[in-house]
C-alpha cells in the first residue's frame, strides 16, 4: 500500500547536520565524547523550589481532569503579577492572557489563528524555525528580514516592500534574540508598534529570553510599549531550566488572545494543571533567575575569552543563552564547526547558514557559528583549554 502524505509535510527539508553528525558518531566510536554546544537546552537541573512543587502538585491534583484550555485561574492571575512588576504592565488575566503548552506550540500555532491563504509574515533571518513551518502549514507566505550586524541585528523596517505590506498580517521580533544574542532598544520597540499600527500588521512579539541578559539594563517587552495590536510569547524554559515542563503563555490585544483562545480549543486540551502549578512556583521566585543568569555570565565569558584568544572576533552577547560567532574570512561555516571536531578539541557547534535562509543568493548566518551555552561550567572550562589550541588548528593570531 502507498502511503501519500501532505505536499506541506512532503516539501520540508530537513536540518542538513549530516555532515557534522558523521563526525561526531566517529568521534565517539574514538572513545571521545564531544562537549555539545548545539542545541539550546539547558543542562542544569530545574531549581528545587520548582520540581518540590511539581510533586506536591501532583499528590493534591490526584484526581487528574483535563487542565483549563486557557490555563488555570492562579496561573494567569501569577503570570499579571509578574508581568506588573518585571514590566510594569497591567494585564487583565481573565481576558488578556493565555496559557500555552510551552512558546513552541504558540509560535507554530499562532499564524493559523490569523492568516487566510497567501498572506504575509513576516520573519527574522536568522530565526527560531517555528515562525517559518508556523507560516507555512497555516497557508501563508514568508517574507524574510535580515538581521545583520550593521543594524545591530534589528530589522531594518524600511527595507520591506509595499507589496509585502499591503498583505502581511503577522511580523514576528524576537528580542533578546536568538540565535545574535542582540537587544532591542525600547525605541525600536516603539518603531515597530507604529509601523504595525499603520500597515494593520500583528507584531508577535517573541520573548522567552527577556531573564536571560548580563548587563544592568533589562531587556525590554513589547507590552511596555503598547497591547493594541500586539502580542507577547512568553516561557519558563529559559528563565527556570523548566524545558521538559513545556510552560508558556501568551499575552497582549484582548481580540487576539480570544482569537488564539478559540482556535486553541481545537488542538490541545491545555497545559497539565500541575505544570501550572510549577509554573506559579517559578515565577515566584526570582534568586533562581538571578543565580542561573551570574552561571550563564561565567559560562560566556569562559568560552567568549577562549574563543578571542584563538584570534577570533569578540562576540560577547548582551543576552540569550547564545554566542553569534562570526569565522574567519575564507571558510564557510560548515568548514568552521568541523574544525571545532578536530579529535583535539570536538566542540559542537552549530553552523549559522543552517539556522538562517538564503534570500537573493544571500545567507546571513553564512560567516557565522552558534554556540549555545548549555554545557556545565567545568565542561565549559575544558572547552576553554580545548578552543584556544583553534589559533595553532587555524593559523589565526
Ligand atoms: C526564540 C525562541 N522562541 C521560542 C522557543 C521555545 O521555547 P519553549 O517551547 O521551550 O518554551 C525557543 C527555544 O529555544 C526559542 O529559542
Amino acid at each position: 500500500m502507498q502511503i501519500p502524505f501532505s505536499d506541506r509535510l512532503m516539501s520540508l527539508t530537513g536540518y542538513a547536520f549530516a555532515e557534522v553528525d558523521k563526525k561526531v558518531v566517529e568521534l565517539k566510536a574514538r572513545g571521545i565524547t564531544p562537549i555539545d554546544f548545539g542545541i539550546g537546552d539547558p543542562s542544569e537541573p530545574t531549581p528545587e523550589v520548582v520540581r518540590r512543587a511539581l510533586q506536591k502538585a501532583v499528590d493534591a491534583r490526584a484526581t487528574s481532569g483535563y487542565p483549563s484550555y486557557i490555563g488555570a485561574p492562579e496561573f494567569r492571575h501569577m503570570v499579571a503579577t509578574w508581568t506588573k512588576l518585571r514590566f510594569g504592565v497591567d494585564l487583565n488575566p481573565e481576558t488578556e492572557i493565555c496559557s500555552s503548552i510551552g512558546a513552541k506550540e504558540a509560535v507554530f500555532h499562532f499564524p493559523f489563528a490569523i492568516l487566510n491563504p497567501g498572506d504575509v509574515v513576516i520573519v527574522p533571518n536568522p530565526g527560531y524555525p517555528p515562525y517559518v513551518r508556523g507560516t507555512q502549514f497555516a497557508g501563508g507566505e514568508v517574507f524574510y528580514v535580515n538581521l545583520l550586524p550593521g543594524n545591530n541585528f534589528l530589522p531594518d523596517l524600511a527595507s520591506i516592500p509595499e507589496d509585502v505590506l499591503r498583505r502581511a498580517k503577522i511580523m514576528w521580533i524576537n528580542y533578546p534574540n536568538n540565535p545574535t544574542g542582540a537587544l532591542a532598544p525600547l525605541e525600536f520597540l516603539k518603531d515597530v508598534v507604529v509601523f504595525g499600527h499603520k500597515h494593520s500588521i500583528i507584531i508577535a512579539s517573541d520573548e522567552p529570553y527577556t531573564e536571560n541578559y548580563f548587563g544592568s539594563e533589562k531587556p525590554h517587552s513589547i507590552l511596555e510599549v503598547a497591547k493594541e495590536g500586539v502580542v507577547a510569547f512568553h516561557s519558563l524554559s529559559k528563565r527556570s531550566c523548566m524545558t521538559c515542563y513545556r510552560v508558556g503563555w501568551v499575552a497582549g490585544d484582548e481580540r487576539i488572545i480570544a482569537a488564539f483562545k478559540k482556535f486553541k480549543t481545537n488542538i490541545d486540551s491545555g497545559t497539565p494543571t500541575f505544570v501550572q502549578d510549577a509554573a506559579i512556583a517559578a515565577l515566584s521566585d526570582e534568586s533562581h533567575v538571578a543565580a542561573f543568569r551570574e552561571l550563564i555570565r561565567e559560562k560566556r565569558n569562559l568560552i567568549v575569552d577562549a574563543l578571542v584568544a584563538a584570534g577570533l572576533p569578540e562576540c560577547r552577547p548582551e543576552a540569550t543563552l547564545y554566542i553569534w560567532q562570526r569565522i574567519p574570512k575564507g571558510m564557510t561555516s560548515v568548514e568552521f564547526a568541523t574544525k571545532l571536531l578536530d579529535p583535539s578539541i570536538a566542540v559542537v557547534v552549530t553552523p549559522g547558514n543552517w539556522i538562517s535562509a538564503e534570500v537573493n543568493g544571500i545567507n546571513p548566518g553564512e560567516g557565522y557559528v552558534r554556540l549555545a551555552l548549555v554545557p556545565s561550567k567545568e565542561e565549559c572550562r575544558v572547552a576553554e583549554d580545548k578552543i584556544k589550541k583553534l589559533e595553532m588548528l587555524l593559523g589565526l593570531g
